[in-house]
């Protein structure tokens, strides 16, 4: 992972030419056409087609499967348009839920150094960097999105970068924010990211981690334990835990931030309402949206994890989600628990020390300067 600013994916996005792997391992050039054949064939389940867009000089490749875009042959969630839609919905609704605010944190500092990991479709790392002109901010992810890290607006102040956070981080200076919101499912080895983290952090600088997951129980409505929904997020949580990477909120536990030495960890938990019942306005506006997001999220959560077990076909899964969003359209006072932490790395004494010394020497200093006149 450099610190320098990547080359901009689009910039440099050559016509792909098929290359031989991507061919003997079934995959073929993503062209306009696929694109066509994906935006009209969402719903054809018995084609799984698996087809790749390559940006040579980065090498990336897009996988098409079962009528969704993903950004690799691995991670779970899909990057195609319904998605990106979905990651900005869910954006505003972070926005509404904070108050307006972007970030639980406050920073200190005028030109604080941000890093977002998963960083999608850059909502967030973009309102950042309006409302934090000074900001440094590197936006990170492992896809390529329309207003990320494929973008071809430039901001003078985010750098939106191809890193995976599961590699070594290599940034040469520390930052004074390390967000991640929406990850939970990503990683298998929470514990290395966060130490990671921590030694990428400057004394005194902020994690703040936020996930809801309708795998992890976030979701619930009266009744709810025996339901689709119940089905679901239990059938995704034993494919997550299958493949390695599971689909719990212990990620968010206290003790896992403390264990690389975070202190002053934070935890809040909302409790957002989910559909038309509130009689509130903002809360209902908030159960509206989150209504939207959750309706177009089932297919976004699951399709990928379950068929990937085997024990499940896309036709199965899809008829699954659409039981689960038919309760969802008919659930009563249906609630969804939004988790946020935020933990900070500790002032390193010696360096307090330092500095007070500074401090009594550049006053001395002074008092002599001013004896002298
Ligand atoms: C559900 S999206 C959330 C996006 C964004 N943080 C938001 O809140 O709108 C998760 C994002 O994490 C990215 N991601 C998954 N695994 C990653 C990894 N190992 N390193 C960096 N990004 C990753 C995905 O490509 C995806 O864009």
């Amino acid at each position: 992972m450099e610190e320098t600013a990547a080359p901009h994916p689009n910039k440099s996005m050559p016509e792909s030419v098929e290359t031989d792997s991507a061919y003997t391992t079934g995959k073929r050039r993503w062209t306009d056409e696929d694109e066509l054949e994906a935006d009209s064939d969402t719903d054809s389940d018995e084609i799984s087609i698996k087809s790749t867009k390559s940006f040579e000089a980065q090498n990336i490749e897009y996988v098409l499967e079962n009528g969704r875009r993903y950004c690799n042959d691995t991670y779970f969630m899909p990057n195609d348009e319904a998605e990106q839609t979905r990651l900005n919905i869910t954006h505003q609704i972070c926005r509404i839920l904070f108050d307006g605010k972007l970030t639980n944190v406050s920073l200190a500092k005028k030109s604080p150094r941000i890093l977002d990991i998963g960083a999608g479709t850059g909502d967030w790392a973009i309102e950042m960097s309006a409302e934090y002109p000074d900001a440094t901010i590197i936006a990170t992810d492992i896809g390529i999105f329309d207003n990320g890290l494929g973008s071809t607006i430039e901001l003078p102040n985010v750098s939106f970068q191809l890193d995976d956070a599961r590699d070594e981080w290599t940034y040469h200076e520390p930052f004074d924010l390390i967000h991640l919101r929406g990850l939970a499912g990503a990683f298998s080895d929470w514990p290395s990211l966060y130490k990671q983290a921590f030694r990428h952090l400057a004394p005194g600088g902020y994690i703040e981690i936020i996930d809801a997951d309708p795998a992890a129980d976030s979701v619930a409505f009266p009744d709810s334990g025996d339901s689709y929904l119940s089905i679901f997020a239990s059938a995704m949580r034993s494919a997550a835990e299958a493949a390695g990477h599971p689909r719990d909120l212990c990620h968010l536990n206290p003790s896992v931030l403390s264990a690389p030495g975070f202190i002053d960890v934070r935890v809040k938990e909302r409790t957002v309402p989910v559909g038309l019942w509130p009689t509130d306005a903002r809360e209902k506006t908030l159960g509206k949206m989150v209504l939207i997001a959750l309706l177009e999220g089932v297919e976004a959560y699951s399709l990928r994890q379950l068929t990937a077990t085997g024990n499940w076909t896309a036709e199965g899964v899809r008829d699954l989600c659409e039981k689960v969003k038919m309760e969802f359209l008919t659930a009563g006072k249906m609630t969804c628990v939004v988790k946020t932490v935020t933990a900070r790395k500790p002032f390193v004494r010696s360096m307090m020390r330092k500095n007070d010394m500074l401090q009594k020497l550049m006053q001395l200093d002074d008092e002599t300067k001013a004896q002298e006149v």
